[in-house]
């Protein structure tokens, strides 16, 4: 089949304001919109930039809009668009630093103030710290984050203000929160407890639909919230 690939270009330090360039190709169904992607850059424009490295939704680095909503390029086929027209945009609340790639390193100052890491400064036991199937599995939805930062980006909120820790982060303070081997729960509930910790969240339910690993975002955010309240991880 024909398909028209449609890509946002902009580059800061050269162009007064972002265009889009469409490049006409040859694809199957089955191809996916990263092989688009890797085509036209390949054969048609070198100079096209995007992010990407494990090809198999694995490492987060290629999520992007298409055409329209917050997906993976290397996960969505061209049958699942169901059109032969698709454009990709930058997601969106982040600084662009040239076409389709965006500075995520505000994302990841939001992500870095939850302290997404186990702590527990009590000795370790001889063998292992011990877990129960019923207590890992209490977090074991957030555990499935790559850190694409499609759910952030999705979020009016975020778009709104981006002070906002935004969804990705509080999934990952869910994950080490409700394990119960960790012993850092107070910390991230207080940073959590705040304008632009989860009050900021007014459940527009986008960041769960923008998943690309089908977390329940919106439930795990609940949950948080939940805890600040009644002071209890039950
Ligand atoms: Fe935003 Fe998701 Fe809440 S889209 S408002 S973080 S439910
Ligand atoms: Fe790694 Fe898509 S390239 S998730």
């Amino acid at each position: 089949m024909q398909v028209t690939l449609k890509i946002f270009r902009y580059d800061p330090e050269k162009d007064k304001k972002p265009h889009y360039d469409a490049f006409k190709m040859e694809a199957e169904p089955t191809d996916r919109v990263l092989d688009l992607l890797e085509k036209a850059k390949g054969y048609q424009d070198g100079t096209i930039s995007f992010r990407r490295s494990c090809a198999h939704g694995v490492c987060g680095s290629d999520a992007m809009r298409i055409n329209g909503m917050n997906r993976l390029a290397c996960k969505t086929l061209v049958q699942d668009l169901g059109v032969n027209k698709i454009t990709v945009e930058p997601i969106l609340g982040l600084p662009i630093l040239k076409d389709l790639i965006v500075d995520m390193e505000p994302f990841f100052d939001n992500y870095r103030a939850v302290t997404p890491y186990f702590i527990n400064d009590e000795p370790a036991p001889a063998k292992e710290r011990l877990q129960s199937p019923e207590d890992r599995e209490r977090f074991d939805d957030t555990t499935k984050c790559i850190l694409c930062g499609a759910c952030t980006t999705s979020c009016p909120s975020f778009w709104a203000n981006d002070q906002y820790l935004g969804p990705s982060a509080i999934v990952n303070a869910h994950r080490f929160i409700f394990d119960s081997r960790d012993k850092g729960a107070a910390e991230r509930l207080a940073v959590l407890n705040d304008l632009f910790g989860v009050y900021r969240c007014h459940t527009i339910f986008n960041c769960t639909l923008a998943c690309p690993r089908e977390i329940q975002i919106t439930q795990a955010i609940g949950e948080v919230k939940k805890a600040i309240a009644t002071g209890k991880l039950d």
